[in-house]
Formats: C-alpha cells, structure tokens, sequence
C-alpha cells in the first residue's frame, strides 16, 4: 500500500523537484496535502510555487495550504541569493490557477493526523520546522500518531551553508527545530552530509532536458539556475538536490546509510546558532533521537530520480 505523507515545503528549485519525485511516485507515495512554509523565499511566494508545481505535474486537484509566515521567535531569513528573487528562478512560469485550501497549514497537519490512523502518515519537511513545530505544541497529542518525520536539514561533516556551523533549514528556525528534535516522533534526518553527494551535472541535466517534456525541460532549467551558486562556492561539479533525496529515502531507502544517533540543535550559541550537534561518534551518552544519513548511492538516486520524473 501507498505510504501517505504530508510535503511541507519552501519551494526553492530542489523543493520543486522534490514534490515532482513524490507526484510521479502514485503506487508507492499517496501525497494528502502540501504545507507552504516561510523560508527560501516568503510565505506568499512559497504557497504560490507549490501551486505552480503542483499544475506542472498535472495535479491540479492536490490540496496546498499556506502555514506560518516567520519563525516562532526570530525575523524570517531567506535565500533569494540561492534560489532567485521569486524561489524558483530560472524558466519563465506562470501563476497557478488551482486555488490554496481556506485552511491553515497547522490545523490541516493536526487533523489530518488526528482522523488518520495512529502511525499511517508520515511527514516530510524540506525547510525550516516552524509549520511541523507549530502543529507539535499546539496538539501534542499528534506526535504519537506521526508514522515518521523524514526531513532535509542539518549537518555534521559539512557543518553548515547559511553560516560556517549552520544549516539554512534548521538555521532559519532553531526553536522550531528544538522543538521537532527533543519531541520524541520517530526521526530520519537527511543533512548536508548526504545531499552534497546527490549532485547534479551536464550529463544529468541533460538527461531531464532530452526527455522532451515540459516537465523534464523546467527542472533541466531549475538545476541549472541553482547549480551556479554551488559550484561558484564549492567549487563543486553540480548543485546538491538537497531536498529531492527526502522523497528518494522514502521511495528507496536502500540506497541510504546512516546511524541512529543523538541529535541536539544548538538554540543560543554565538557563532553555532542553529548547528545540529549530532553525536556521530557516540561520546555523548546521550539518548539516540535519529536516524541520521550520511551516505547515498548517488547513481542509484539519480536513476530514480530520472526515470520518476519521466513519467510526468
Ligand atoms: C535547504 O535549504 C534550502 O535552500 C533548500 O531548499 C534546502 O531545503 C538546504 O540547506
Ligand atoms: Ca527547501
């Protein structure tokens, strides 16, 4: 049976591609709804280019409801400089006809699980946790009803994007991630560790473009606009398709490793605000809380990846 999840997402380019992966996966993924959540860009912007991929996929009758639009304590800090002025720079697109849902994001997290049986959905965060957090501390009842919160954020060996010691998604909201962290729900974190080996490059962006549909051309452009900030700073080959190896973890989780292990977020630290201090090694004594990947067969992702956005 279809696995059920909720996407909450800030699309950004690799958020897109990721909702893309989970609609062109109906047999193993059924998606209940999207969360639009404050990040790369603003919240009127992020619940818009939900709507926009979800049109771009042919699923114009999927549920997308607008959530928080600032962190639970902090100024919103985004990422234009990343991914463009509008989040999904790149191919020229047009605003969505499809409408957003009246409902608030955290109201249809917090239902969606209560009328669900306990553990049959599972909830996919791609930005930062303020929407998941929101839903955790106005209903904590939910939490024991969450399948599993496989999320993209984080970091340990590459320690961070946004600051030197910081990951943008948990950078952005600290408390929020605190909150998901410390909550006890089963978790699967997909850090920096990982998707700075699912990278793209010519011969894979090429792969989308030559499918010939509309779909494989938009991310061909997607990647390639958000490639250029990675590889002017890393001086990496590709872009990271950071978000994307969520949905792949989901659909394929063979091709990960990692360990289960403590995971504590840093809320009050000078220069490590926001860092994932994640007991890699196992010296803390402290009680493992997630499972955190560090390793992806990346031709296996990018395989994937391939032939599931070809069906679109
Ligand atoms: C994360 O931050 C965003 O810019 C991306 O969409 C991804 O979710 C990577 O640090
Ligand atoms: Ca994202």
């Amino acid at each position: 049976m279809a696995r059920q999840i909720i996407i909450d997402t800030d699309p950004g380019q690799d958020d897109a591609v990721a909702i893309l992966l989970a609609l062109a996966s109906p047999e193993d993924l059924t998606v209940l709804g999207l969360t639009a959540v404050a990040g790369n860009v603003p919240l009127p912007l992020t619940q818009k280019n939900t709507r926009i991929v979800c049109e771009l996929a042919g699923k114009p009758q999927m549920r997308v409801f607008a959530g928080c639009d600032a962190p639970l304590q902090r100024k919103l800090v985004t990422a234009e400089h990343v991914h463009g002025k509008t989040g999904l720079d790149g191919p020229q697109m047009d605003d969505p006809v499809m409408p957003l849902q009246p409902q608030h994001a955290v109201d249809f997290i917090i239902d969606t699980l209560r009328r669900a049986p306990s553990g049959t959905v599972t909830l996919c965060p791609l930005g930062p946790l303020t929407n998941i957090a929101t839903a955790f501390l106005k209903a904590p009842d939910i939490i024991a009803r969450v399948q599993q919160v496989v999320l993209m954020g984080g970091a340990y060996f590459e320690v961070g994007n946004i600051t030197p010691s910081a990951e943008f998604n948990i950078f952005v909201d600290p408390e929020a991630a605190a909150v998901v962290f410390k909550s006890g729900v089963p978790l699967v974190v997909l850090p920096l560790d990982v998707t700075h080996k699912a990278l793209t490059s010519t011969a894979r962006i090429a792969a989308f473009r030559n499918m010939g549909t509309r779909v494989g051309t938009m991310v061909a452009e997607w990647t390639d606009f958000f490639e250029r900030f990675d590889v002017q700073k890393y001086g990496s080959q590709g872009a990271p398709l950071h978000d994307p190896c969520v949905i792949a973890y989901l659909l394929r989780p063979e091709l990960f490793s990692g360990r289960f292990i403590n995971v504590e977020i840093e809320t009050t630290g000078e220069f490590t605000l926001g860092m994932t201090v994640a007991d890699w090694w196992g010296v803390s004594g402290r009680t493992a809380n997630a499972l955190f990947i560090g390793h992806v067969d990346e031709v296996g992702f990018f395989d994937l990846l391939t032939e599931r956005i070809s069906r679109l």
